[in-house]
C-alpha cells in the first residue's frame, strides 16, 4: 500500500500539518528518528490535537484492531489496570482503533466490570482508518478489515524512539512496553544503553570514550572496562 503524503487529511477530513520533508516524499513509513505528524482527532475524552496533548510527555500511542474482541480487551485492560505506573514515568496512552467513541465507551464500561479497572486514557475512534493507513497500521497480508497491533513510543520532542509491530491475535506485555519506555528514558537522561532483559536498577552498559567523572556524578558509583567493547556501571544509583 502506497500512501500519498502530498496532501493527507484527517479523520474530519481536516489537512494534517506534516514536517517538509515528508511533504517532499510520495509516501511515508514511520521510522525510529521521524517527528510524529501532527494529527486532530475525536476521542473517549473528547477532540484532541496530538502534538498539544503530546508535547513535554512520553507517549504510548498503538494501535489495536476492535473494541468487544477478545484480545483487545485484555490489552486495554491490563494497560488500564497499569496506567499510574505509566503515569508515574511520565507517559501518556493513547490508543487507536475502528470502532466509534460510543462503542468504545460501552465496551470500557464491560471491562471496568470484568476487570475492576477504570480506562482513563484517551481512544481514539478512526473509524474511516485514515490515521491507520497514514501511520501503516493497515497490512492487508494480516488482515483486509483490521488494523494490526502497531505500537509507537513517542519522546517528549515528538520524535518516535520506538516502533514495534504485532499480529491480531498475539496480546501486547504491558510490562515490556513499560520496561523499553524506562530504559528509552534512562538512555536519554544519562547517554547509557541498556542489555538484554535489563529492568530499572540492573547494570547499564556505556562507551569508552565517556569520562569517568561523568560516571561517578551520574551513577554514584564506577565503571567496569570488561572489554574494549564492554563498559558496565553495575547497580547505578541516582
Ligand atoms: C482480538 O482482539 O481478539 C481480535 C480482534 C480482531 C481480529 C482478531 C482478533
Amino acid at each position: 500500500m502506497s500512501i500519498q503524503f502530498f496532501a493527507p487529511r484527517g479523520p474530519d477530513n481536516e489537512l494534517m500539518k506534516l514536517p517538509k520533508t515528508y511533504r517532499r516524499s510520495v509516501s511515508w513509513l514511520p521510522q525510529i528518528g521521524d517527528i510524529f505528524p501532527e494529527f486532530s482527532v475525536e476521542t473517549t475524552q473528547g477532540k484532541m490535537n496530538f502534538w498539544d496533548w503530546a508535547e513535554g510527555k512520553w507517549t504510548y500511542l498503538f494501535s489495536h484492531p476492535a473494541a468487544f474482541t477478545p484480545v483487545c480487551t485484555t490489552e486495554i485492560a491490563a494497560l488500564a489496570g497499569m496506567h499510574s505506573d505509566f503515569e508515574a514515568s511520565n507517559t501518556q496512552l493513547m490508543a487507536i482503533t475502528g470502532s466509534t467513541i460510543d462503542e468504545q465507551k460501552r465496551w470500557h464500561g464491560e471491562i471496568e466490570d470484568l476487570f475492576n479497572v477504570k480506562v482513563n486514557f484517551p481512544c481514539v475512534a478512526d473509524t474511516q482508518g485514515a490515521l491507520a493507513r497514514c501511520f501503516g497500521m493497515m497490512h492487508p497480508k494480516e488482515s483486509d478489515d483490521f488494523m494490526i497491533r502497531k505500537s509507537f513510543v513517542v519522546g517528549p520532542e515528538m520524535k518516535i524512539r520506538m516502533i514495534f509491530e504485532y499480529p491480531l491475535f498475539i496480546g501486547r506485555s504491558s510490562e515490556e512496553i513499560l520496561r523499553v519506555i524506562k530504559a528509552l528514558q534512562m538512555r536519554s537522561e544519562t547517554g547509557a544503553a541498556t542489555p538484554a532483559d535489563w529492568a530499572s536498577g540492573d547494570s547499564v552498559i556505556l562507551d569508552e570514550e565517556t569520562p569517568e567523572s561523568y560516571v561517578r556524578q551520574v551513577f554514584g558509583t564506577g565503571s567496569d572496562h570488561i572489554r574494549p567493547y564492554l563498559r558496565v556501571v553495575y547497580e547505578p544509583r541516582g
